[in-house]
């Protein structure tokens, strides 16, 4: 009763007060003309949406001026032209730099009037085949090439052969398409401890097993009311979930590493969970230095903000699963820890399969439901397609069929096995030179590179000199080597810690010397402070890759364009 007696105070209280107000307020605009308040009024609202608009967006406000100043310093007349000339120097080395042209090299620009007899365009494939001097053959080429090995490559030419043709679009017609792949997706998930409603999809690539995993964890974020899904992964995560930010309209936070161990901070990922997250990410390895992520404090957060966690183990899928077997137990990093919801694993990787093929995992059902695609109403029919592609290569699934059976548990323990012993004794060697340290702890086959004494793309051009091809990374500058099998045959690991030592003794000679190459392009890419330069460079190189010019001669692109 007394309760109600004082609401009933206030309540008259507040009326009062309110009118009070009402009447301050007219009177104050008593002389002022209706039409000029209304028009003032939306003004004013219409600037607010304005200026909301403007300040949040996905892009943060921050980095839009930077870019803005950067263009503007870029007009500038003497500035500008000036950085422009740098610009054209550095495209033509790039494009010099390339093959794209040697001596009596011409390119086709039509169809032949008629076509070619089997003969002569086996005889034209082997002049392209002999394009190159890199010999991946013989275990000098940091990953790329996994297996390689002849009796294999048999193997899939006979299946492609047989399935050339087929195309898990028509399950009808190619049913056995279809089942072998359904069993490649059950073996991974097999392997990587799938409960029973575990699934998933082969895809055509790490980047596409990656693609699916975002866009359908931000349909998911979309249903749980998620205007602006954000994908929360470490700085070392593949750049195919910065692809997948851009193509599906999502923000990606990047959480930085720990500088010692190259794993993620677990403690700054938390901090970057926000309402808009839609997932956390893990490597188990990442690429850059070859280090886990510590997948299950990880996998903790995901269970207390219940969001999803990928487990990205494109890389080194086929080799985590196998490492207990193969006597090098690791930390569990599978559906096995609760939490992680999806895992990406390549079977063109160290699953030995032909480019072309990868398998996307899920938990549970409900999202890969997500990850699907149906447009009911299409004239065409009732379409329905699991993944980006529409027809796919049969021939390339049932290759990557053929390899798993060929190769069977004990074939990859024993690749594993002999990949990691080497990667492990070229670890332990190349501990032993003072003047280069080793990024974290190498928990599988990747090996990275750094030194405070001298500038590591020296080593790199160093080593190319000698044969070698390494991967050159940056923020911090460093190089990797990813062993493949072909770094397991007899003599390639000793030969690789020989010319390291060698190349580094020659270097201290003068340990403050210029680095050119490659090297050095690197080293002036990661020091520009305007990021749309080395964007536009980066462009250039990829219209060099569709060059049809007898001579190199890379059109210099337009500073003031866009
Ligand atoms: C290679 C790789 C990918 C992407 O694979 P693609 O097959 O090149 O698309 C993703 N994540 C990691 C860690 C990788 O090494
Ligand atoms: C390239 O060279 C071939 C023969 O050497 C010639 O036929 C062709 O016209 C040349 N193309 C250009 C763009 O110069
Ligand atoms: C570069 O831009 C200028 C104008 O800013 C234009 O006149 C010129 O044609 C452009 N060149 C190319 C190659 O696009």
């Amino acid at each position: 009763m007394e309760l109600q007696e004082m609401l009933g105070v206030y309540k008259e209280i507040a009326q009062t007060y309110f009118s009070q107000f009402r009447n301050v307020i007219n009177e104050r605009c008593k002389e002022i003309d209706s039409f000029h308040l209304i028009a003032l009024t939306i003004g004013f609202t219409l600037m607010l949406v304005w200026i909301y608009n403007f300040v949040f967006q996905p892009e943060s406000i921050s980095s839009r001026l930077k870019k803005q100043m950067f263009r503007i310093i870029r007009r500038m007349p003497f500035i500008g032209a000036q950085i422009q000339q740098k610009l054209n120097k550095a495209l033509d080395e790039m494009s010099e730099r390339m093959v794209l042209s040697k001596n009596g090299m011409s390119y086709v620009y039509a169809l032949p009037k008629t076509g070619l007899q089997q003969e002569k365009v086996m005889c034209k494939l082997k002049e392209y085949s002999a394009i190159g001097d890199v010999s991946w053959e013989a275990g000098k080429v940091s990953g790329t090439v996994y297996s390689g090995e002849k009796r294999l490559t048999q193997l899939l030419v006979k299946v492609y052969g047989e399935f050339a043709w087929t195309n898990p679009l028509h399950p009808d017609i190619f049913p056995g398409v279809r089942k072998m792949e359904a069993e490649v997706v059950r073996m991974t998930c097999t392997l990587f401890h799938g409960g029973p409603d575990s699934c998933g999809t082969v895809t055509s690539g790490g980047t596409e097993s990656i693609l699916m995993a975002c866009k359908a964890y931000r349909d998911l974020a979309f249903e749980r009311g998620i205007k602006y899904p954000e994908i929360v992964a470490p700085v070392s995560a593949h750049a195919a979930f910065d692809k997948a930010a851009h193509y599906f309209g999502m923000k990606i936070v990047h959480v930085p590493v720990d500088e010692n161990t190259m794993q993620v901070n677990v403690k700054a990922m938390r901090r970057a969970i926000s309402k808009n997250t839609a997932m956390l990410v893990c490597s188990a390895p990442q690429f850059p230095h070859g280090a886990i992520d510590p997948i299950e404090d990880v996998a903790k957060l995901a269970v207390k903000y219940k969001l999803p966690l990928h487990v990205d183990a494109c890389l080194g899928g086929f080799l985590i699963v196998f490492m207990e077997k193969a006597g090098f137990p690791l930390k569990p990093f599978d559906f096995r820890v609760k939490g992680v919801t999806s895992i990406s694993a390549d079977t063109h990787k160290y699953g030995y399969a032909p480019k072309g093929s990868s398998v996307i995992l899920y938990s549970d059902k409900k999202y890969r439901h997500y990850q699907f695609f149906v447009a009911p109403d299409w004239q065409g029919g009732i379409y329905a397609s699991p993944a980006i592609a529409g027809s796919r290569p049969g021939g390339i699934i049932a290759a990557c069929w053929a390899t798993m059976m060929h190769i069977g548990e004990d074939g990859y323990i024993e690749a594993t096995k002999n990949i990691i012993k080497a990667a492990r004794f070229i670890e332990s060697e190349l501990r032993k030179i003072k003047e280069i340290f080793i990024f974290g702890k190498p928990e599988v086959s990747v090996i990275a590179l750094g030194s405070n004494k001298f500038d590591i793309y020296r080593l790199s051009n160093s080593l190319t000199a000698k044969g070698w091809n390494l991967n050159s990374l940056q923020f911090p500058s460093s190089i990797h080597l990813c062993l493949t099998l072909l770094h397991t045959k007899p003599g390639v690991a000793q030969e690789f810690v020989t010319d390291v030592k060698h190349s580094v003794s020659v270097i201290m000679k003068d340990p403050g010397a210029k680095t050119t190459g490659v090297g050095a392009i690197y080293g002036m890419a990661q020091a520009i402070p305007d990021r749309t330069m080395v964007t536009e460079i980066s462009q250039a190189f990829l219209d060099c890759l569709y060059s049809t010019e007898n001579h190199s001669n890379t059109k210099h692109i337009n500073g003031s364009a866009e």
